[in-house]
């Protein structure tokens, strides 16, 4: 047990977001402990004034390192849509803002793609961690495309209109294998663990954790 202890890695997550925190959690598995900023008396909302999800991600790591002074990380996140050259992009969480016609983000989104065909996109997360004052990113993808009107009541934000292009299919021997998606199941619809093995956080998150691993060796 003593053991166990000693190796479970203390990191704060820097978001206020609790549907991004479970997520984080249940993918990073017992060897972390992850808290977040309001856990030190810091519940305002961290900056994120830059042009890409690079800036972004560096930006709420570096504010909370800052603020805390503990090992942490920062995720920024934005649905990349073919056919609007890449947009929302690194506008995803203000999508809708100030555009009195929508009454949020999905509907604009729905909305502007209104008898569009190609409806190609993706999730894109960078990473930020910072381990003793260095900050190194990480990448991760999700390929999908936007559907036609919100299914599904799980997960959070677009995921009621985001179809992946890949589910996860649990198999006997409890591992997943990668299927096309020929229902058009939306994310929304998808158990927990099932998103988690194929998002964009998913997948940058499970990067960070394998070079983490690759410092305590
Ligand atoms: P941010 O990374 O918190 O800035 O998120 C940018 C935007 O992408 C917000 O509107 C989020 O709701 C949305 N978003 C981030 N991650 C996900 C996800 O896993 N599913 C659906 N929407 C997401």
């Amino acid at each position: 047990m003593i053991i166990w202890y000693l190796c479970v890695m203390k990191l704060v997550f820097a978001t206020a977001n609790l549907h991004k925190v479970k997520e984080a959690s249940q993918i990073l598995g017992p060897g972390f402990e992850l808290s977040i900023p309001a856990d030190y008396g810091h519940p305002e909302d961290i900056p994120e004034t830059g042009n890409t999800l690079e800036a972004n991600s560096l930006q709420k790591a570096k504010y909370v390192y800052d603020a805390i002074g503990m090992d942490c990380f920062a995720d920024d996140s934005g649905l990349e849509v073919d056919a609007l050259d890449g947009a929302p992009g690194v506008y995803t969480a203000r999508y809708a803002y100030g555009d009195i016609r929508f009454k949020d983000n999905l509907d604009k989104l729905l909305y502007v793609l209104d008898g569009q065909t190609d409806r190609r996109a993706r999730f894109h997360t960078v990473v930020t961690l910072i381990i003793d004052g260095k900050p190194i990113q990480f990448q991760g993808y999700c390929e999908g495309s936007i559907g036609l009107k919100r299914i599904g009541t799980g997960g959070f934000g677009y995921d009621p209109i985001f179809i992946p292009a890949e589910i996860p299919v649990f198999q006997a021997d409890g591992s997943w294998s990668l299927v096309p998606n020929t229902d058009g199941l939306a994310m929304a619809q998808l158990p927990d663990g099932a998103k988690n093995y194929i998002s964009h956080r998913g997948r940058s998150l499970r990067i960070m954790a394998e070079y983490l691993a690759t410092l305590v060796k």
